[in-house]
């Protein structure tokens, strides 16, 4: 069922990073966003892929992890990303992408989960830096990089406390939790 894939559709930050993922099967889930919805039909996504440990390195560096929890890096060696899949606009097509990459990404993460992949949607990127060590032309807008892998963490989903923080937290045994608002919380009545 749709709803228990999403459930299961965390954000994964941890992974077996030595378990490689075939090029095939992160063509297969760009071609989950290719059929995907996009404004206008203008379809002015692009990707890269990048699954080798010399481009994975080269992209890392230029990541944000978890701005919430502050006393954590990031994943360390082991454990980081075993491919990436990078969301580009291209400008010739289109100036402005609206939401057309966050429906791609979407579906690229509900397609890995599917497949037991997990990953993360990642929008906290040292832009600048990582063009110049891809040597990505100006003509493409860095959007989106979704990091994918096995997963190696344990994640629980729970409802928002008393305290009515949202920010996501990790336990002493490494298990992270994400607290989501209730239903009656985000369904106005006007
Ligand atoms: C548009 C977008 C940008 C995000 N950027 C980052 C990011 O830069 N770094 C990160 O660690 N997580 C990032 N995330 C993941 C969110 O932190 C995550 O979705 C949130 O904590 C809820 O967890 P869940 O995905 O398991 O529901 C992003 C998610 C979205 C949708």
């Amino acid at each position: 069922m749709l709803r228990d894939l999403i459930i299961k559709n965390r954000s994964c930050r941890r992974f077996l990073e030595s378990k490689k993922i075939e090029p095939g099967v992160l063509k297969d889930l760009i071609d989950l966003a290719r059929l995907s919805p996009s404004g206008s039909n203008l379809q002015p996504l692009k990707y890269i892929i990048s699954n080798e440990p010399t481009m994975n390195a080269k992209i890392f560096p230029h990541l944000g992890w978890a701005g919430y929890l502050t006393n954590w890096d990031g994943p360390g060696e082991g454990e980081r990303p075993a491919a990436y899949i990078l969301i580009l606009g291209d400008t010739l097509i289109k100036k402005s992408f609206n939401c057309d990459h966050g429906i791609a990404a979407q579906s690229i993460m509900l397609g890995a989960c599917e497949q037991g992949l997990r990953g993360c949607i990642i929008a906290s990127i040292n832009r600048e830096k990582l063009r110049q060590d891809l040597n990505i032309s100006g003509q493409y807008e860095l959007l989106l990089i979704l990091a994918l892998g096995m997963p190696r963490e344990k994640i629980a989903l729970e409802t928002v406390g008393k305290d009515g923080s949202i920010k996501y937290w990790r336990d002493k045994e490494g298990v992270h939790h994400v607290p989501k608002r209730k239903l009656e919380d985000i369904i106005l009545s006007v």
